[in-house]
């Protein structure tokens, strides 16, 4: 035994501590309760009495080799948190974080509107064919968006071309699926303008699809009288003004009340009292048909709207352009909604 000690002496001196863990680790390995040092002193009780005393001296010059070099360590690691000079009870400065681009609030926004009553979400492609632009929704082969004033066009005959609208994925949405469909379409599209504040070749929009039997135009004045009050409030009124679409048939524009005003008349809404904010209708028997749905059976609606126009009236912003900079000054200011 006492050979095995001198060995596990050396073997002390030798060893290197270097953090508060590796001084764990000795303490637990040489000072724990089932440690080398409790294993020794249970070993010593078998030595026989003529060696007790001189390993029984040995043992304890080990033990208290073992303890110095457990204390020295233990308070040269202390000081080092004590030689800390700041204040580790501040609070620590924190990390400067993005914000939501307002065309992405109004977005989720919206969804989650027309989640509460029932509508899923679905995609379609950037880049399209003329049938789900254009024929598949019924415009004339004369029509003037089919013109490359309007139009963005990669490929002529067939054409291929970057989506003006968010109707195209309609035709998608028909032609893969069956009614009951009730889904809204989000997303980018593209049109041939010349940017300025109150037009741009790209924007957003999200479109609204509803097919099943017996869908009335009552239902259409409902949906969007619950979308409008959840995104403006309780308070807001709608008007809708007959208007023109292929696709829609009868088809209208929707007005809300002035959300600046309240609809008493402003310059917002250059004292009318009214905003227009999308276009809807019923969906036109032709272009069921023309995606194999009977329309003797199924009737629907469907709407279409701006969502740059959307986040202009609801954050007051008076530049097309601005949603395009990525100026941090403009989008920082959206920091506080989610
Ligand atoms: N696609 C139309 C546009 O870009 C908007 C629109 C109008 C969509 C009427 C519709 C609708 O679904 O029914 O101007």
């Amino acid at each position: 035994m006492l050979q095995q000690i001198e060995q596990l002496e050396i073997e002390l001196k030798q060893l290197k501590i270097s953090t508060p863990s590796e001084l764990e680790e000795f303490r637990i390995q040489y000072l724990g309760k089932k440690g080398l040092l409790s294993r020794l002193f249970e070993a010593f009780k078998d030595v026989p009495s003529p060696d007790k005393k001189v390993t029984g001296l040995k043992l304890n010059e080990f033990k208290n080799l073992v303890t110095e070099k457990f204390d020295s360590h233990k308070s040269i690691f202390s000081e080092t948190v004590q030689s800390f000079q700041g204040d580790i009870t501040l609070s620590p400065e924190s990390i400067p974080l993005g914000s939501r681009h307002p065309v992405s609030l109004i977005r989720k926004e919206l969804v989650s509107i027309f989640s509460r009553i029932g509508f899923a979400v679905a995609e379609g492609p950037e880049i399209e064919d003329d049938w789900h632009v254009f024929s598949g929704l019924n415009f004339p082969l004369e029509h003037p968006a089919r013109d490359m004033q309007d139009t963005f066009f990669i490929e002529k005959n067939p054409d291929i071309l970057l989506r003006t609208h968010t109707s195209s994925v309609q035709v998608r949405v028909m032609e893969t699926g069956h009614p009951p469909i009730r889904k809204v379409f989000p997303g980018r599209v593209f049109r041939n303008e010349a940017i300025s504040a109150r037009a741009h070749c790209i924007f957003h929009q999200l479109e609204g699809l509803y097919i099943d039997k017996n869908v009335s135009f009552a239902d259409l004045k409902q949906t969007l009288m619950f979308f409008a009050r959840e995104l403006f409030g309780e308070k807001t009124q709608i008007r809708l003004r007959p208007s023109f679409f292929p696709f829609t048939e009868p088809s209208a524009e929707m007005d809300v009340s002035c959300t600046i005003c309240g609809g008493s008349g402003c310059n917002v809404c250059k004292y009318t009292g009214y905003l227009e904010i999308l276009g809807c209708g019923m969906v036109d028997p032709e272009v069921l048909e023309s995606s194999s749905i009977d329309s003797k059976i199924y009737t629907g609606f469907a709407f279409g709207m701006g969502l740059e126009r959307i986040a202009m009236l609801k954050y007051q912003i008076n530049d097309l352009r601005l949603y395009f900079e990525n100026d941090v000054r403009f989008l920082s200011q959206f920091k506080a909604a989610y």
